[in-house]
């Protein structure tokens, strides 16, 4: 059976699949991506990823390719076509195909939207179970990383400085602060020593995890106290736990930063729990998801933060 993709319109064998030279992706980074999680064959926060890609395109001002009940059907076609049990769909949708030029082509330009999925056995991942190594290095992205787009080089860079050091992911870090922004892929989370979880508020400074906003919600339901504040380098190493959170790592503890155990090295409870959380509620056993926010700050403002 051959594997599909989904190019501007049809439906294709994954290995011919192709786009334009010209693609204004290809030559800018100029657009917008989506990983939604499939579990079960059933898409895991799937409104609120379309929101989130929403708002993406909105704030590019990139147009929908074709209206959002119509891409969810697509979406739902390629899981059905590629019969993807576990795994990922990615979408990914540019301005589209216009000569090089770096302001934004006029006439009838179409923005381009190419489909894929892969397959992934959540239940054989060791990293849930053991726990991962994190490193810390620069943050050196833009100022609008809440926009979910394609122009992912500088956490191309620290990921792979995470790779070569034997570690899953890197803390990102604010140069001028310290503090720690997110992951290069994924959101941060540290569990203090007095118990309480902690994860950067949701400001143009990172991206809004749609992982993270459920998480969130498991944490309200399951009476693990949080706030949202930025937290250091520092406090992360002092912290009883730490993990990250991503649609494709849902809670992946974090047992070592920059070589030094986090707590005493080994993955704690309140992970294990919103593990736990996190997948009844990704094969649908509990009713609460994310919901994406009406507004998204540009920083952190006066200091007050969300707590529960
Ligand atoms: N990345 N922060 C960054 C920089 C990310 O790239 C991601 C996700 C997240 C977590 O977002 P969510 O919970 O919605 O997956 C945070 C995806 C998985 C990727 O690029 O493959």
């Amino acid at each position: 059976m051959p594997r599909y993709a989904y190019v501007n319109g049809r439906y294709v064998d994954h290995r011919e699949a192709a786009v334009h030279i010209e693609d204004r992706g290809y030559q800018f980074s100029d657009g917008v991506y989506e990983v939604v999680t499939v579990k079960d064959g059933r898409l895991v926060d799937a409104k609120a990823h379309m929101d989130r890609l929403g708002r993406s395109l909105d704030e590019l001002q990139i147009g929908w390719p074709v209206s959002r009940p119509v891409l969810e059907m697509i979406m739902a076609e390629m899981i059905r076509r590629n019969r993807l049990h576990d795994g990922l769909v990615y979408m990914q949708i540019t301005r589209g195909v216009a000569p090089r030029n770096h302001a934004f082509p006029t006439g009838d330009v179409r923005p381009a939207l190419v489909i894929t999925t892969k397959k992934m056995n959540f239940a054989k991942m060791t990293k849930f179970t053991e726990g991962v190594s994190v490193i810390t290095l620069p943050d050196q992205r833009w100022a609008r990383r809440d926009i979910k787009t394609i122009s992912l080089l500088p956490n191309c860079l620290n990921k792979q400085k995470a790779t070569e050091a034997g570690c899953y992911e890197a803390f990102q870090v604010d140069p001028k602060d310290g503090m720690v922004t997110e992951g290069t892929a994924s959101n941060a989370w540290i569990i203090t020593e007095a118990g309480e979880l902690v994860t950067r508020p949701a400001t143009h400074r990172i991206l809004n995890g749609i992982t993270r906003l459920t998480i969130l919600r498991i944490a309200e339901e399951e009476g693990v106290p949080f706030v949202e504040r930025p937290f250091s380098v520092e406090e992360a190493k002092r912290a009883r736990e730490a993990f990250v959170s991503s649609a494709t790592s849902f809670v992946t503890p974090v047992v070592r930063i920059d070589g030094e155990p986090v707590g005493d090295g080994t993955v704690g409870p309140i992970c294990r729990k919103l593990l736990a959380g996190y997948e009844e509620y990704a094969a649908g056993l509990r009713a609460r998801g994310a919901e994406w926010p009406d507004d998204i700050p540009a920083d952190e403002g006066d200091g007050t933060s969300r707590a529960a």
